[in-house]
């Protein structure tokens, strides 16, 4: 007997010729069918099951793509076997399979097509309502604002990189000219790992700031000029609404020849501006950094109140308020300073040849300020929450 796909597939695409050949081949007399090979008998058995089973699907377009048409699809499997027939017989067998795949896939379109029409219940549905949007994902808030951080400063001929965020005290403290034992490391809230000390460069730490890059900078670099961006994450021991244990920090050095605190200041306005809009500004504060000198705080001017520190009422502009997201004016950020010459010299530079200078500031604490954003919580953005992350 002729298999039934193949009579359906001749009869259905009135492929005469087909038939014909067939028929030729097999010595044209009544019992001609039963010449067919025992192994293209059971290739067309098993395309005729595979066409059965498709009509009884109830699998979407997707499902039905892979089930049949995928790496391991029923059709898929059917057309590797096509090397086990007789040479004689292949041309047949890929007949059939070329017409197997059209009807796979004419099945499909037309599923598809229908569905599209119809609802589920298969009412029909109007076409001219706004469809569902899909959910696109995007970048964490944190991640967005590391590109842009990163961008600013590569404009402006900044190398980005980053070093490790578990570190020996050497890089994180040591070479900070932060002699063994000096009670300056307390001021990081750091976590010690608890693995043997190196005997030169001391125990393992979870990086507390990003400033271990400096030297390490220096060491990867060797001769100046060194324009380095740094953006890590950092770990300490402290956890509120304005501190995370682990949070990101970002670090810059520049070190060449005449580099002073002019160039420093420069280039915190243009990243003040950069960053938060051209009305924004940014102050330095003396203060102290075993390895800056001199060390200053860096702020930033309030754009609620734009520097100011009070609110004028707009009904009457002699009253004022103190305003409540800044009460200064200001908002500190981070810390900087001109190079140490110890730390220069740690790194292998002469601080008689070089000078330079450092920021380095917090990532979260940065992005929280931006104009529109509100986040009085820093936790919620690593809290998982979609609701909140959804918003940026
Ligand atoms: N590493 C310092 C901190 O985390 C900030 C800083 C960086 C200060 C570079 C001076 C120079 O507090």
């Amino acid at each position: 007997m002729v298999n039934n796909y193949l009579q359906t597939i001749i009869s259905d695409h009135q492929l005469i010729n087909d038939r014909i050949n067939l028929m030729s081949k097999s010595k044209k007399n009544k019992n001609s069918q039963q010449t067919i090979s025992s192994k293209l008998q059971s290739f067309l058995d098993e395309a005729d099951r595979i066409k059965k089973q498709l009509r009884q699907e109830t699998l979407n377009r997707d499902e039905l793509e892979q089930k049949y048409l995928g790496k391991k699809g029923l059709f898929t499997r059917l057309s590797a076997k096509i090397t086990d027939i007789p040479k004689t017989d292949k041309p047949q067998a890929g007949k059939v399979l070329n017409h197997l795949k059209e009807d796979i896939t004419a099945y499909i379109e037309k599923l598809s097509g229908d569905k599209s029409q119809l609802g589920l219940d298969g009412n029909s549905i109007d076409l001219t309502l706004p469809g569902k949007k899909p959910q696109m994902g995007h970048l964490h808030p944190i991640t967005q604002a590391i590109n842009e951080i990163t961008d600013i400063f590569q404009k402006i001929g900044f190398v980005r990189v980053r070093y490790p965020e578990v570190d020996w005290d050497w890089y994180a403290f040591g070479s900070l000219n932060m002699p063994q034992d000096h009670p300056a490391r307390d001021e990081w809230e750091t976590f010690f790992v608890d693995e043997s000390a190196h005997s030169k460069k001391g125990k393992m730490v979870l990086t507390p700031h990003t400033s271990n890059g400096q030297v390490r900078e220096m060491e990867r670099v060797g001769e100046p000029p060194i324009r380095m961006i740094n953006i890590a994450r950092c770990y300490r021991r402290q956890q509120d609404v304005t501190h995370t244990q682990m949070f990101h920090q970002f670090e810059g050095l520049v070190i060449d020849k005449d580099i002073n605190i002019q160039h420093l200041k420069g280039t915190i306005d243009h990243f003040a501006k950069e960053f938060y809009g051209p009305s924004a500004k940014s102050r330095i504060r003396p203060f102290h950094f075993k390895f800056t000198e001199p060390s200053f705080e860096v702020d930033f001017s309030c754009h609620i109140c734009e520097g100011k520190g009070v609110i004028t009422d707009p009904n009457d502009p002699k009253r004022t308020t103190t305003c409540r997201f800044c009460k200064s004016g200001w908002h500190e950020v981070g810390g900087a300073g001109m190079v140490h010459p110890n730390v220069l010299k740690a790194g292998g530079i002469d601080p008689n040849e070089y000078t330079g200078f450092a920021f380095g500031w917090g990532i979260e604490r940065s992005y929280t300020l931006k104009e529109g954003l509100n986040i009085d919580d820093i936790r919620l953005l690593y809290s998982a929450q979609m609701e909140f992350l959804q918003q940026f």
